[in-house]
């Protein structure tokens, strides 16, 4: 295995340890990690930034800190820091005395997209992936926290790329137990960057998903499309019978191996009739049937062709796992 090629793959994509803007309160920095290293987030003068989370004088956790007129002070000696991860103030100092040149902090790039902060700890290699609803007045936008899962990101990514699981996981909301079987697809580019597979299914209407999809039959018909874009970001759209359509866009960060994080963003071209806190909600019962099969899953996905068993109807999560791999250079 080629560890640099694979934690440069890692390092120069895009992820989201925080879901939004709304979740950094003006004058507390959050610790969070991403791919096992600490980072600080806070507002700063400019915006959203994210630090090493390790104080370069006593190794302190920034987190603890606080930030007081745009600068994020440490909890330790006070020292503090600016835009840029500049170090701006040490308080023991002499007048005139400058800071210590290697004080700087390591700053990582970030920037909001979709009510998300996006992080990417190394030289971004590709674009934050292309949702085009965002930009189109039919649809709203309706953002989600973020939770914790205690598996890892290509656990979830290879579930959210395979539908054979519905009747089996999800007969509490949408799925059918009696449609197991699953047409040939194809795997193809789908617009905007997206790679994956089209497909058609019957999904239960119960109750708790009447307002949602907007009618009252007891089964309903959907066209659907799920793609991925490298490494773990997955994008399912949902367009019933009637015109309403339901994007969603499914995104795992690795806290490490075997944890992380995990949030979705919907957009709907509704009549806004129903809360968007009504609409997260059922899918968020949808999220927590996977995440309760997934939490029991052993540690990571084996990347290698050999170490599972795949058939036909799991050619979409095959793809993905096999882009995945080369991008990490395993093949
Ligand atoms: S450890 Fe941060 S100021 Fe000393
Ligand atoms: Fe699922």
């Amino acid at each position: 295995m080629d560890d640099k090629k694979r934690d440069a793959a890692m390092t120069n994509a895009w992820w989201i340890p925080v879901a939004g803007d709304d979740e950094l309160v003006a004058d507390t920095p959050l610790a969070v990690h991403c791919l096992g290293e600490p980072l600080v987030l806070w507002k700063g003068a400019a915006g959203v930034a994210a630090f090493t989370d390790r104080c370069p004088h006593r190794e302190s956790p920034l987190s603890l800190g606080c930030v007081n007129e745009g600068v994020l002070q440490c909890p330790y000696h006070g020292w503090e820091f600016g835009d840029g991860g500049a170090l701006v103030r040490v308080p023991s100092a002499l007048p005139g005395v400058p800071v210590p040149p290697t004080g700087h902090l390591a700053v990582f790039h970030s920037q909001e997209r979709y009510g998300l902060v996006w992080v990417c700890l190394g030289e971004p290699v590709a674009d934050i992936p292309v949702i085009t609803h965002d930009a189109d007045p039919t649809f709203r936008r309706i953002n989600n926290p973020v939770e914790r899962w205690t598996t890892s990101a290509t656990r979830l990514t290879d579930n959210f790329m395979d539908y054979t699981h519905f009747p089996f996981v999800h007969t509490g909301t949408f799925g059918r137990a009696q449609d197991t079987v699953v047409p040939r697809f194809e795997v193809e580019a789908l617009v905007d960057g997206w790679f994956g597979y089209q497909y058609e299914v019957d999904v239960n209407n119960p109750d708790t998903a009447q307002s949602i999809s907007g009618q009252s039959a007891p089964v309903l018909h959907r066209r659907m499309s799920t793609g991925f874009t490298l490494p773990f970001a997955v994008r399912s759209t949902i367009a019933y019978e009637t015109g309403l359509e339901h994007i969603l866009l499914l995104l795992s960060t690795p806290i490490d191996d075997v944890n992380c994080y995990f949030t979705f963003v919907v957009w709907r071209n509704d009549d806004f009739s129903v809360s968007a806190e009504e609409v997260i909600a059922f899918d968020r019962m949808i999220g927590a049937e996977d995440k309760a099969m997934l939490e029991r899953l052993p540690g990571v996905l084996p990347l290698t062709q050999t170490g599972v068993v795949s058939v036909q109807a799991d050619k979409g999560s095959v793809e993905w796992r096999r882009q995945f791999a080369t991008m990490l250079g395993l093949r």
